[in-house]
């Protein structure tokens, strides 16, 4: 797996971008917000619910944030007037965390207030482990006002089921997933099963908390687990829901809809979906192998 990933880093920026977006069509709308638009009104009508991301994150210039805030505006404009079913997901990073705290919290606050009016809900991604406290932070505060929004917990680091049980007490909605930043062995899990085990814990402390959770996963281990604990629960259609990425397992997403479950669908679209996409897979080569498997139709 390390000459793998050393393999795909070396080889990336060797690959014409033509061909980049040709294997990034299947996971990433398009470039502008039509493509995002075109692809939710897609999912909507077979019963998929949706979030939509601009992409983009890890601004070095505060200038660069007032850019995705109009563009994120649009967006809430169009769900609002084309009556969609769908929200937004949103990186902290993308607007300004790294550079000033605050100033992402008043850009973030500008989202969520729109939004709030128009009765849209605001998911906040979680990104890598050094902006973990501050993103709960942020989060906290905006909570206290605007209850449409929610969090995002990673199943792989060892804090979350220390930050779930203080966030528990507000029955917060939010999505777990497994995470997927490559982080140290001292703060994340490394072992598939235990991310897995830690997942299927931290979903049931969530549930008998009150907690809505959007279970963010395409393993079927996972999936599983969920379905028992909604069983267990007894959990209504509208107290849980699943999430998984665009043009992922479109199988596995079928089978959860036609069971009537609630399934939404993660839509990124935009112009930085080159720089997206060539991040992602440096952070995370394991992607490529996942892309490789689906183009041949492997699991
Ligand atoms: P696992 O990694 O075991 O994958 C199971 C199978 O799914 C793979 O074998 C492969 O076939 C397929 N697969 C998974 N990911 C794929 C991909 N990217 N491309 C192609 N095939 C793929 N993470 C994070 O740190 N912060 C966040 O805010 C979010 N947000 C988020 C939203 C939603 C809706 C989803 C579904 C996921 C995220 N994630 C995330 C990503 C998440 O942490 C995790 O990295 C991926 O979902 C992969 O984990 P799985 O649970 O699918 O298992």
């Amino acid at each position: 797996m390390y000459l793998f990933n050393k393999l795909v880093i070396f080889f990336l920026p060797l690959i014409p971008k033509f061909i980049v977006r040709m294997v990034s069509k299947r996971y990433v709308a398009g470039p502008v917000l039509e493509d995002g638009i075109r692809v939710v009104k897609e999912l909507n009508s077979k019963g998929i619910c949706a979030t939509m991301d601009v992409l983009g994150e890890s601004v070095k210039k505060l200038e660069e944030c007032e850019e995705s805030i109009q563009e994120y505006f649009k967006v809430l404009d169009r769900i609002h007037e084309d009556q969609l079913d769908c929200n937004i997901s949103v990186k902290l990073t993308q607007l300004g965390l790294l550079i000033d705290k605050e100033q992402c919290y008043q850009n973030i606050k500008r989202i969520v207030e729109k939004a709030d009016k128009m009765k849209i809900f605001v998911r906040i991604d979680m990104e890598d482990s050094s902006v973990t406290d501050d993103t709960i932070d942020i989060f906290l505060r905006l909570h206290k006002k605007y209850k449409r929004t929610g969090i995002v917990l990673q199943a792989y680091l060892r804090r979350s089921l220390n930050d779930l049980k203080k966030l528990s007490k507000q029955k917060i909605n939010f999505r777990l997933c497994k995470g997927i930043y490559i982080e140290p062995r001292s703060i994340a899990f490394k072992d598939p099963a235990i991310i897995n085990y830690n997942f299927a814990l931290l979903m049931d402390v969530a549930f008998k908390a009150g907690c809505y959770v959007g279970i963010a996963t395409h393993d079927e281990k996972v999936v599983w687990h969920g379905l028992q604990l909604i069983h267990q629960y007894k959990l209504k259609r509208d107290e849980y829901e699943f999430q998984m990425l665009l043009g992922v397992d479109e199988e596995l997403r079928d089978i959860l809809v036609a069971s009537g479950h609630r399934l939404r669908v993660y839509v990124p679209f935009g112009k930085r979906w080159y720089a997206y996409c060539v991040r992602r897979l440096r952070e995370n080569p394991k992607i490529a192998l996942y892309v490789i498997k689906a183009m041949f139709g492997l699991r």
